[in-house]
């Protein structure tokens, strides 16, 4: 993750065509694709996005200081109603539309494979991008500020730029957790 970028250099429209693009083709149950993707970029619309989307508290500001400079913030949502309507169609058959038929969000699931198709997407243009979350708290003024419906929920954003000298997460520290303690051959 890269949080923070040259504020002079904005993102090319064809490298931010080609992230939308392959964000797009991430794997999605049943193929629902219940997903929607704000595109942010002028000035006005970015700053309106800092403002509703980021609390005003001291630590959250100085953490932004840098973020702010991205040329490029993706807002990625996911749409649980797609799903248990996809799923009520007679190949798949949930016709109670029942969440209990699924293990996890995987609404929430395939907008995080399509973020991290994006994520890919920059690295792989030789650019940098930081995903974070959207406090809770902020949403409805989030969704207010771009007139996001109710049934799109978003799963955090994505800034996008050139990179500018950073300093890394401090949860960096923890260190990479190594292969045996996570990976469990044969039996956990
Ligand atoms: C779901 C999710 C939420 C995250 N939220 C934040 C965030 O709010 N602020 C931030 O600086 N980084 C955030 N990150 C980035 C992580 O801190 C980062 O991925 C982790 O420290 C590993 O660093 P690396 O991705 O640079 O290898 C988030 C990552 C994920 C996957």
């Amino acid at each position: 993750m890269v949080r923070n970028y040259d504020p002079d250099r904005p993102v090319p429209p064809e490298v931010r065509e080609r992230i939308l693009e392959h964000a797009l083709h991430a794997p999605s149950a049943g193929f629902s694709q219940g997903w929607g993707f704000l595109v942010l970029e002028s000035k006005e619309e970015r700053d309106a996005f800092w403002e509703a989307a980021t609390p005003k508290t001291d630590v959250w500001q100085e953490w932004l200081t840098n973020m702010r400079h991205a040329p490029l913030i993706i807002v990625p949502h996911s749409n649980k109603s797609v799903y248990l309507e996809r799923y009520a169609q007679p190949d798949k058959g949930w016709t109670d539309r029942a969440e209990t038929h699924w293990p996890v969000p995987y609404w929430d699931i395939d907008t995080g494979f399509a973020s991290l198709l994006m994520l890919l997407t920059v690295v792989d243009e030789g650019l940098g991008a930081c995903f974070f979350g959207i406090p809770p708290e902020q949403i409805p003024s989030y969704r207010a500020a771009f007139g996001v419906p109710d049934e799109y929920t978003p799963i955090g954003a994505v800034s996008v730029g050139y990179r500018a000298p950073d300093h890394r997460s401090k949860s960096l520290r923890r260190g990479r957790k190594p292969v045996e303690e996570v990976v469990h051959r044969g039996r956990w």
